[in-house]
């Protein structure tokens, strides 16, 4: 089991402090929302900001990119420091590409899924990615409600990944994640576990180790 928070809704004006908080309560990914304005409905933040990330935890860097063609920028966010990085299926004409040159330039490759999108899409694909990302929300925002339709899909690929023999398939589940909802999150399957809005508040070392804890 590994945790992943998403420093999309941490405090930005004392972002390096908060990243040592949570890579030091035992985060075992720093989560990092890139937004380009068109593939969501929402930007976020880029390139040097991820360079100034990289500067302050050693933890690996699972970088989910929400922007159009991602093929085009996958060199800038490995040299910015990503270890992995992930892509919408529905934002990429050639995914098959664009996973094979992740992990060409010696990241691991996660391919993501919207809410409405189905488990097919990576049914040729499954040796070639390192996890795949089951969106929970729409993406775009931090802070949004669960949706419980989510955790058949994750079921499904889990089984998938079982009946194929991919033990090393990280399967990671983002957006609403909250310590209510976490067990069942877990019980269908997901491995890695993205939250944002529910530690980046009050005692964030404190969220992180109850986060921790119920997910085993
Ligand atoms: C949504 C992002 C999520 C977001 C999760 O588009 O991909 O990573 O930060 O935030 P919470 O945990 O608040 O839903
Ligand atoms: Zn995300």
């Amino acid at each position: 089991m590994k945790l992943s928070p998403s420093v999309l809704s941490a405090d930005f004006t004392n972002l390096g402090e908060q990243i040592k908080i949570v890579d030091e309560a035992g985060a075992d990914y720093i989560h990092l929302d890139i937004m380009d304005g068109q593939f969501v409905p929402n930007i976020s933040f880029g390139i040097p900001v991820i360079e100034a990330i990289r500067k302050v935890t050693d933890k690996p860097l699972d970088v989910h990119l929400m922007i159009e063609e991602p093929i085009r920028y996958l060199q800038e966010f490995k040299d910015a420091g990503a270890d992995i990085i992930t892509v919408h299926t529905e934002a990429c004409t050639h995914l098959h590409r664009t996973i094979c040159r992740i992990r060409e330039l010696d990241m691991k490759a996660g391919v993501a899924l919207n809410p409405a999108t189905s488990v097919n899409v990576l049914n040729y694909i499954f040796d070639d990615i390192d996890l795949a990302v089951v969106m929970s929300v729409n993406p775009g925002f931090g802070g949004q409600t669960f949706i419980p339709g989510m955790l058949d899909k994750i079921k499904r690929i889990h089984k998938i990944a079982d009946d194929k023999g991919l033990k090393n398939l990280e399967i990671e589940v983002d957006g609403g994640i909250t310590l209510n909802n976490i067990a069942a999150v877990v019980d269908a399957g997901a491995n890695v576990i993205v939250a944002g809005s529910a530690i980046f508040h009050d005692d964030i070392k404190a969220n992180v180790k109850e986060f921790i804890k119920r997910m085993y």
